[in-house]
């Protein structure tokens, strides 16, 4: 962080955030929010003699309530830049007349009352998104006993107890009467795994966390009892296999089972129930101090960024990437990548690799000075361009600019174009052309696959991502699915265009399927949404002109589900099997008799 500080090209806004980003790949404009410090950084020593004098005493936030700190003061020792700031919600001394007794003592006079917050420009070429994490809160699992005993600690308060620079100097002592504990446990899990409180999915950091202090807690005192309740232990990292055996090795006690209940004794120590699931017997455990192992969230501006940047959240609420193998730090929206624990939990070994792939391809894409586009990106015929503004209105990238008020045509800015083909799909006069997947391209496609015997054929659009992946897995995979399924790849499924469709049941398709990613896993944000509304509205339609809506189905199909592939075809080719060839020739006569195949 110091050489971050100090290095020459790097400007490095602390006490700020983002408050709004316009742009796109090479031209963000970044508005920053430089909050006031009420001391001048440039000019502050960090010599404490401000806070010395200060009457102020709050809660340290760093050792999380374990000490206090003053209303200026230094958020922690290493903090860059190594200045004070002043929580001007706390200080006597907003008004000088009540209290102004570091001015007094600052012989720099770096403290000025008279700061206000700042809005600052950038324009950036990208953008990475490091937004970290936040520990999960233990109260609402009540029967670790978190909010009812002084002893139970978290493992984040417990890692400022035990470390050297925190609030005993690296002496573990129990916060009820500061003696030595002679035996703690650490209960895993918490907040992690768990379908009833907290999250469902592993938070990675927590049981090597817990056997790095295992091992801390052995080297202070080799007589100390430790006892470690899990449910299994990941120990899955380079070397970390043989802490682990470390930590047995030294005495630590591994107990399969997770506490059902955790009570007071009465000389304030704590008496936990367990079940045992490797010997099967309910256990009870006395132990003067119980450490909590916290999982992880993400951070809690995570979603307001994510609508700022126009980003997308799995469904745990970090950050998605564009593709979980091969872009693993990039973001679907181009020049935006992302670092550490914003795309999911990891530990800081990841969270470095991590940073240098983001920081690397940035880099990659900044140091020429200008990017070439992509060949997928959609084209305006102005001629056609009725100045609707539906296009700009459904483009995730916001990549096209319509004037409605002067009346001039849509334009894309093919630089923030990712391909997907929403807005050609949506434009109802047919003023967007998508490169390498036009109308007539895909009406030609149409037209082939249904030349011959088409009653016999199963019409499917695909998205490249996903589904036409997860086609593709279910024949390496030597899945069996029927050979009548004929595939037409678009890069979205929301390219599928409502004419594609009629022009299919006019060329006498006895049923279609439109298939794309998951909601929430679309690679070009949250195109597949649109997807699902054209699906509604055209399955209305063919209830009004009395053709079977079953007859168009919607699947959301994944790249790693090859076998639900399979499953989707067949159950379509037992629907294709009821369609006669008299309700085709009905379905080519009701749409030749509604115009423009049925639009
Ligand atoms: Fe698959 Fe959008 S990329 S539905």
């Amino acid at each position: 962080m110091t050489d971050v500080g100090r290095h020459p090209r790097i400007k490095l806004y602390t006490l700020s955030e983002m408050v709004d980003v316009k742009g796109y790949v090479g031209n963000f404009d970044v508005k920053i929010l430089k909050k006031a410090r009420y001391v001048d950084e440039n000019e502050c020593t960090a010599c404490g003699e401000c806070a010395k004098v200060c009457p102020v005493v709050r809660p340290d936030e760093f050792n999380l309530g374990l000490s206090s700190r003053k209303a200026i003061y230094s958020a922690f020792p290493q903090a860059v830049p190594s200045a004070y700031t002043i929580n001007v919600n706390e200080c006597l001394g907003h008004n000088p007349a009540v209290c102004a007794k570091c001015i007094e003592v600052c012989d720099k006079q770096c403290i000025n009352f008279h700061m206000s917050d700042e809005e600052i420009v950038e324009r950036v070429g990208s953008v990475i998104v490091a937004t970290g994490m936040e520990p999960y809160d233990p109260t609402e699992l009540d029967e670790y006993g978190y909010t009812r005993f002084d002893n139970v600690l978290t493992s984040l308060e417990f890692e400022r107890l035990i470390n050297a620079g925190g609030v005993t100097a690296g002496k573990v002592l129990r916060p009820t009467d500061r003696k030595r504990p002679r035996s703690i446990g650490f209960i895993q899990c918490v907040g992690s795994r768990s379908s009833r409180k907290g999250s469902s999915y592993c938070s990675n950091v927590c049981c090597m966390n817990t056997i790095k202090s295992t091992l801390v807690l052995k080297e202070h005192d080799r007589d100390i009892q430790v006892k470690v309740f899990y449910i299994d232990i990941r120990a899955f990292g380079k070397g970390f296999e043989d802490l682990y055996k470390r930590s047995r090795r030294l005495g630590v006690h591994y107990i399969r089972g997770l506490p059902g209940t955790v009570e007071e004794t009465p000389e304030r120590g704590l008496r936990l129930a367990v079940e045992n699931t490797a010997s099967g017997k309910i256990e009870y455990h006395e132990l003067d101090m119980l450490v909590l192992a916290i999982g992880v969230k993400p951070s809690s501006g995570a979603s307001r960024l994510q609508e700022m940047l126009g980003l997308q959240l799995t469904t745990d609420g970090f950050f998605l990437e564009a593709h979980p193998k091969l872009q693993p730090v990039d973001a679907a929206t181009r020049g935006i990548f992302y670092a550490g624990c914003a795309e999911g939990p990891k530990d800081i070994k990841e969270s470095v690799t991590q940073a240098s792939a983001a920081a690397a391809r940035a880099i990659r894409l900044m140091h020429k000075g200008e990017i070439l586009t992509e060949p997928i990106t959609s084209e305006v015929l102005s001629e056609h361009c009725k100045v609707c503004g539906r296009c700009a209105e459904v483009c995730p990238y916001h990549a096209i600019t319509v004037d409605v008020k002067k009346k001039l045509p849509a334009v894309v800015n093919t630089a923030a174009c990712a391909g997907c083909g929403t807005c050609a799909a949506e434009c109802p006069f047919g003023a967007i052309s998508m490169n390498h997947f036009t109308d007539v391209q895909i009406l030609d496609q149409i037209d082939a696959m249904l030349n011959d015997r088409p009653q016999d054929k199963i019409l499917s659009f695909a998205c490249n991502w996903c589904s036409y992946a997860g086609a593709d897995y279910a024949g390496v995979s030597r899945l069996q699915y029927p050979p009548n399924a004929r595939l037409i790849r678009t890069m979205c499924s929301g390219r599928v265009d409502e004419s594609f469709i009629w022009h299919g049941f006019a060329k006498g398709a006895p049923v279609i399927l439109v298939s794309g990613c998951h909601i929430g896993d679309c690679h070009y944000i949250d195109a597949n949404h649109w997807t699902e509304k054209r699906i509604r509205k055209v399955h209305k339609k063919m209830t009004k002109l009395g053709i079977r809506p079953e007859r168009l189905q919607l699947e959301w199909i994944s790249a790693a589900e090859g076998m639900r592939f399979a499953e989707v075809m067949q159950r379509l080719e037992q629907l294709r099997s009821t369609v006669s060839p008299e309700e085709i020739a009905e379905t080519i006569t009701i749409l030749t008799n509604n115009t423009a195949d049925g639009a």
